[in-house]
């Protein structure tokens, strides 16, 4: 793969952004208590929060908008969009979301009783917690290579298949009403999942008739992976890697503002006819008519056009080209980041980073902290912050493995120079690490933390 791919497309509409002086960031994050979701967008220079929903729309989709069939039930755009979800993933039923966890609430409460258990690769915050909600466990089994940082195996997104086995061995199928697989494997650094991995798990959840289902957010770009890493798969278009891969599973839940390519919209999969008649109703309950699920006719319309979309090589190349790009610029420079770099972002390594501070001082967050003062970028904390936890008989507080700090890449919207920045602004805060300092809460909320703690430097 070429390192440098350039845009498969010319800029039509462009969107005004600000550089804010060093003095106004200090200000503002200030005010903000030191944690990036209490700023502005508006004063954000280069936003690397998330690549849910934050991706540019394409010609043929904001055209798309204005063929928009606004009825109650059964709109043009519903068929747009089954035809593309039984084209590309080949499940026989679907229902449209407003987003992913839409979805997976619809999927969980429909299959799942208290006590029961959902063995994953690894849940996404949002499936994990729509799983706990409902009374049962989610439980995550990443290869052991998935955890190391500096591991370079091709397929870190995979699942421990024989870890699968002895869970189904130790508490029995029937208390196993599905699995999920999640492709890419965000929580774990956006890594890939093989196809060898997707047959390996359907063999065994076949055996105890365990139903897969894939939460397909990232779809498109695991399918690219497979393609340019996995024997068999070299040459062959990306839509027939998908068309394999879904032929797998018995269904999968989808969050369109990824690899759909759109702002907001999502849907549920399924083959099983009984499934989707009481995920119909549920639907009605929370989300809307069958035909819509929470969104507008141009919503779907956009939705079926941007899968597509998603499953253009030159699209894929350019996009993984660009993540890859950064995470080069930045090991060019000696920074820590987890490797290989996944699909939609890169990883900084915040312990590897700054290994002066201890994670009681919270290293990922002040290095978000850093990103947005020395350079007006906004990134995501995935360490301390979010994922530490209180013993309750000890009161001893338990820190997650791995601190990092995601940059993830919207779809379509930033350019090169704009990674070049990145890269230049993270170089030069490598370069003054030893006097980076770590931060302290001065407000820790009981639950969900990152969204609403504040947090002054030690
Ligand atoms: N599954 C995965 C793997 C995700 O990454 C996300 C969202 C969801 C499900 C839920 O989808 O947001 O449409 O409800 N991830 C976003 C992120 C929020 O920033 O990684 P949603």
């Amino acid at each position: 793969m070429p390192r440098i791919v350039p845009e498969p497309y010319r800029i039509k509409v462009v969107e005004p952004i600000r550089q804010t002086t060093r003095s106004e960031r200090d200000a503002i994050l200030a005010q903000a208590g030191y944690n990036l979701f209490f700023v502005r967008s508006e004063d954000v220079y280069v936003d690397l929060l998330t690549d849910s929903g934050t991706g540019a729309m394409s010609d043929s989709q904001w055209a798309g908008m204005m063929i928009g069939d606004e009825a109650y039930a059964y709109c043009r755009n519903y068929y747009s969009l089954r035809d593309a979800i039984s084209d590309i993933f080949g499940f026989r039923y679907f229902v449209p979301t407003h987003q992913g966890r839409a979805a997976e609430k619809v999927l969980f409460a429909t299959t799942l009783k208290p006590g029961q258990y959902v063995p994953s690769n690894t849940h996404f915050d949002t499936t994990h917690a729509n799983v706990e909600q409902v009374g049962a466990h989610a439980v995550d089994l990443p290869i052991a290579e998935g955890l190391v940082p500096t591991s370079h195996h091709p397929f870190k997104g995979n699942m421990d298949v024989e870890r699968l086995e002895r869970l189904i061995g130790d508490i029995g199928a029937d208390r196993i009403p599905l699995a999920m697989l999640t492709i890419t494997n965000n929580s774990g650094g956006g890594q890939p999942v093989s196809m060898a991995n997707l047959r390996a798990a359907r063999q065994v959840l076949s055996a105890y008739r365990i139903p897969l289902f894939i939460d397909a957010c990232r779809f498109a770009e695991n399918c690219y992976f497979i393609q340019q890493r996995e024997e068999g798969y070299a040459g062959k278009p990306i839509i027939e890697i998908a068309r394999e891969a879904f032929s797998y599973a018995d269904g999968c839940t989808m969050s369109a503002k990824k690899d759909g390519l759109a702002n907001i919209g999502g849907f549920l999969a399924m083959n099983d006819e009984s499934l989707y008649q009481q995920a119909c109703q549920r639907l009605i309950l929370w989300e809307g008519f069958i035909t819509y699920g929470g969104l507008a006719g141009r919503d779907l319309e956009v939705v079926a056009r941007g899968l597509r979309e998603a499953l253009d090589e030159r699209y894929l190349q350019h996009r993984i080209g660009q993540v890859q790009y950064l995470g080069d610029r930045l090991l060019g420079q000696g920074v820590p980041i987890v490797e290989p770099p996944g699909g939609h972002a890169i990883y900084l390594d915040a312990r590897r980073f700054l290994p002066h501070i201890p994670q009681a001082q919270l290293p990922g967050q002040s290095l978000v902290a850093h990103l947005y003062l020395e350079g007006g970028i906004r990134a995501v904390e995935i360490g301390s912050v979010m994922f530490a936890s209180k013993d309750e008989s000890s009161g001893k507080t338990k820190y997650p493995e791995l601190e990092l700090v995601r940059l993830a890449i919207p779809r379509r919207v930033y350019t090169q120079t704009h990674l070049d920045y990145v890269a230049d602004v993270i170089g030069e805060i490598y370069r003054k690490r030893e006097q980076i300092r770590g931060m302290r809460y001065t407000y820790e909320p009981p639950f969900l933390r990152h969204f609403t703690a504040r947090f002054a430097f030690v």
